[in-house]
């Protein structure tokens, strides 16, 4: 994909998209600024991340040699804080337009790369710059328990940056999205884990970010919701949108993404075409096994 010159753009570039050019939102509230397709949106520098963990105990001297061995290169042991190397030196530069799949095993730093371009959590060294507004989806993103689902999608849009009014406006469309009829009126205690991962996924995604990071959200839910996701994603894409999606399911991310990053041990083994990287990961599990 080659950048358009932000000098010389064209009008045709834009057609799908009438909103005033000075606004980031649109009176539907999208974020549908216009994106040049192939420039940066995300560029992360040399990133690291540790965790201070109080109280951690001294791994014990019977545990398992191999675990051992994979605990003392990212843990360490300062008095009684225990720090967790979670992402050594990490470096990506992502493009408007780009589906990116991450792969990995468990512990392999994915969700908390995703933290930290979210900033949702501080980076120990290194730098992360996000063009545009961005949006993390996960299994722990911050719905309320005991508000009703009406509640959250209120705060949850707010949240987002859209205004109150915006909010009603998408409202329908959300518990539509999210299928959760009734329920809207109840707790989201009383919801089940497929049901409140409906609900995040349609409020997240009720204003259309620029960034859109998705951790294993996809594993939750049916078919049918599944493939109403997709085409939410695919509609981020066709603006120009930047999608991180995190999945246990090679599936997924080589119907997905374009492109995958292979972590391990928050390092980057691999960045790359999806169909080159997966089949070098699929290869390392079996070798592995
Ligand atoms: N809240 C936390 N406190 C301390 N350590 C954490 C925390 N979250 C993750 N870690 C550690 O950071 C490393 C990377 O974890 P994570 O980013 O969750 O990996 P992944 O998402 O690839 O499974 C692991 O060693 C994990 O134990
Ligand atoms: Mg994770």
């Amino acid at each position: 994909m080659a950048a358009t010159d932000p000098q010389n753009f064209d009008e045709r570039d834009f057609d799908e998209v009438d909103h005033d050019l000075d606004e980031g939102l649109d009176e539907s509230g999208e974020h549908s600024a216009p994106h040049l397709i192939g420039t940066p949106s995300v560029v992360v520098d040399d990133v690291h991340v540790k965790y201070r963990v109080f109280g951690g105990r001294r791994q014990s001297t019977a545990e398992h040699g191999r675990f051992r061995a994979m605990f003392n290169r990212s843990r360490r042991h300062v008095g009684a804080v225990t720090e967790v190397h979670a992402v050594r030196g990490v470096s990506f530069t992502a493009h408007h337009g780009e589906s990116i799949g991450i792969v990995g095993l468990n512990g392999a730093g994915k969700s908390t790369l995703l933290r930290a371009v979210a900033g949702l959590m501080p980076v120990s060294s290194g730098d992360v710059y996000v063009a545009g507004t961005s949006a993390l989806l996960g299994v722990n993103a911050a719905l309320v328990r005991s508000l009703t689902g009406e509640r959250n999608i209120m705060i949850g849009g707010l949240a987002l940056g859209l205004t109150k009014a915006q909010v009603e406006e998408k409202f329908d469309e959300i518990v539509e999205f999210a299928g959760i009829k009734d329920f809207v009126h109840l707790p989201m205690k009383a919801y089940s884990s497929g049901m409140a991962a409906r609900l995040r996924f349609a409020i997240s995604t009720a204003a259309i970010p620029d960034v859109l990071m998705i951790d294993e959200a996809l594993a939750t839910g049916d078919a049918a919701f599944r493939a109403r996701s997709q085409e939410r994603i695919e509609q981020i894409r066709d603006r120009a949108g930047t999608v991180f999606l995190v999945s246990h399911s090679m599936r997924a991310i080589r119907n997905t993404c374009d492109r995958a990053i292979w972590m391990d041990q928050g390092q980057v083994i691999d960045d790359g075409p999806t169909d080159e990287v997966m089949d070098r990961y699929a290869h390392e599990l079996k070798q592995r096994r």
